[in-house]
C-alpha cells in the first residue's frame, strides 16, 4: 500500500488537506499517511524549516500530499525558499504540471467560453529558471542600491522538461504543444529554450507545435483560453501564467499541481496551485477542490488511475451542483466528495 507524507503547512493548508486525505481514504482505504509538521509554527517554535533528518524521511515515501506554506508572520522566503523549493530542488521535481478545465457547472469570466471547451495543462520547468540562479545585492539599503537575480537555463534542464511536454501531448487527443518564453528579450536564455524545442519537435512529426512570447500568451489565455492543449514554460513564467488558466477556469480554488520527478528516483509532491491564504485561513471558506484534485494526480501517478478517476467524477458532481456565487464550506464540500467518491 502507497505510503503517503503529508505537509499540510500554513493558513488554509490543514483545512484543504484534511478533506483531501478524507477523499482519498474513500476511495483508497488503508493508505499509509503520516503528517509532517513543518511551516510557520515549527519555525516560531524551534527556528527549524526543513531539518536534514526530515527531508530523509520525506524521502522514503511514495509521494508527497503538500498543502501551502508561507505565512505573514515569518519574513518571505523563509518558508517559500527553505521549505517548499528545498522539497522540488531535492528531490528534483522538474515538471511542475498544472492542468485546467472548465468544468460543467463553474461559471468562467468569459462568456464565450463554454465548459468541455478548455481543457490544458502547463508544463512548467520545476528546478531552474530564476528560482535557482545566483543573486546579488550591493549597496543595499542606500540610494545606491542595485540587486540582481540570475536564471539559470540548462540544455540538460530545459530538454527534458521540453520531452515531458511532448509525452504528455502524445496521450492527448489534440497533441499540440506550445512553447512560451520571451526570446525576443531573453535572448540568451530564449535561444536555448527554442533550440531544444526545434530539436525535440523534430522527434515528434505527430504533435503539433507553435511559439507565443509570454505577454501574448497571457493575453490568449484570457481571450481564448480554448487554443492550448499542453504549455511548456520556464519557472516564473509557468508560475504567472498557471494563476492566469486557474482564474479563467472558475479560480484558483480548484486548480491542482504536481511537482513531479518523472524518473521516479524521488517522491513527487502533489500540491494545489493556490497559498495558505491567509485572508480566509480559520474561517472554513476555502475551496478544498484544488487539494483533492492534486491528491487525484497524486493517486493517478503511484499507479492508482481508477481511484484518482473516482476523485475527478466526483469534483464534476460536485461542481455541476453549485450554485455560482454561493459560498462554499471547506469541510461540508470534503464531505460531499468523499461521499461522490465512495460510491
Ligand atoms: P494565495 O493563493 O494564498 O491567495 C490569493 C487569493 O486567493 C486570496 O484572496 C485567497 O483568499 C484566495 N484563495 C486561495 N486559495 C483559495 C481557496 N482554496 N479557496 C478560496 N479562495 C482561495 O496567494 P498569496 O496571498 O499571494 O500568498 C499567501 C501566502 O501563500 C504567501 O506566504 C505565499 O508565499 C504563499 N504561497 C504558497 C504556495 C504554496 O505553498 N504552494 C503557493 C502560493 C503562495
Ligand atoms: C506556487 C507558488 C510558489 C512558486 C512559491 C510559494 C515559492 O507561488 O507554487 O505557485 O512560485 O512556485
Ligand atoms: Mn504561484
Amino acid at each position: 500500500m502507497a505510503r503517503i507524507a503529508v505537509v499540510a503547512g500554513d493558513g488554509i493548508g490543514p483545512e484543504v488537506v484534511a478533506q483531501a486525505r478524507k477523499v482519498v481514504d474513500a476511495v483508497l482505504p488503508g493508505v499509509e499517511a503520516t503528517e509532517y509538521d513543518l511551516g510557520a509554527a515549527r519555525y516560531h517554535r524551534t527556528g527549524e524549516v526543513l531539518p536534514e533528518s526530515v527531508l530523509e524521511e520525506l524521502a522514503g515515501h511514495d509521494a508527497i500530499l503538500l498543502g501551502a506554506v508561507g505565512d505573514p508572520t515569518v519574513p518571505p522566503g523563509v518558508l517559500e525558499r527553505g521549505l517548499l523549493l528545498k522539497l522540488r530542488f531535492a528531490f528534483d521535481q522538474y515538471v511542475n504540471l498544472r492542468p485546467s478545465r472548465l468544468w460543467p457547472g463553474v461559471a468562467g469570466p468569459l462568456a464565450a467560453v463554454k465548459p468541455g471547451e478548455v481543457d490544458l495543462v502547463v508544463v512548467r520547468e520545476g528546478t531552474e529558471g530564476l528560482y535557482a540562479g545566483a543573486g546579488g545585492a550591493l549597496h543595499r539599503g542606500t540610494p545606491a542600491e542595485v540587486a540582481t537575480e540570475e536564471s539559470l537555463n540548462t540544455r540538460h534542464g530545459v530538454e527534458r522538461v521540453i520531452r515531458d511536454a511532448f509525452a504528455r501531448a502524445r496521450r492527448r487527443e489534440r497533441r499540440k504543444v506550445t512553447l512560451v518564453h520571451k526570446t525576443n528579450v531573453l535572448t540568451h536564455a530564449g535561444s536555448l529554450w527554442a533550440r531544444a524545442f526545434e530539436a525535440v519537435a523534430a522527434e515528434h512529426p505527430d504533435v503539433t507545435t507553435e511559439y507565443q512570447h509570454v505577454d501574448a500568451a497571457a493575453m490568449f489565455l484570457v481571450t481564448q483560453p480554448q487554443r492550448y492543449d499542453v504549455v511548456v514554460t520556464d519557472n516564473l513564467f509557468g508560475d504567472i501564467l498557471t494563476d492566469i488558466a486557474a482564474a479563467v477556469t472558475g479560480g484558483i480554488g480548484l486548480a491542482a499541481s504536481g511537482s513531479i520527478n518523472p524518473d521516479g528516483a524521488y517522491p513527487s509532491m502533489f500540491e494545489p496551485v493556490h497559498g495558505s491564504a491567509p485572508d480566509i485561513a480559520g474561517r472554513g471558506v476555502a475551496d478544498p477542490v484544488a487539494a483533492v484534485l492534486s491528491a487525484g494526480l497524486l493517486l493517478d501517478q503511484l499507479g492508482h488511475a481508477e481511484e484518482a478517476a473516482r476523485i475527478t467524477a466526483a469534483v464534476g458532481s460536485e461542481l455541476a451542483a453549485r450554485t455560482p456565487g454561493v459560498p462554499v464550506r471547506t469541510v461540508e464540500v470534503g464531505d460531499r466528495l468523499a461521499a461522490y467518491a465512495a460510491s
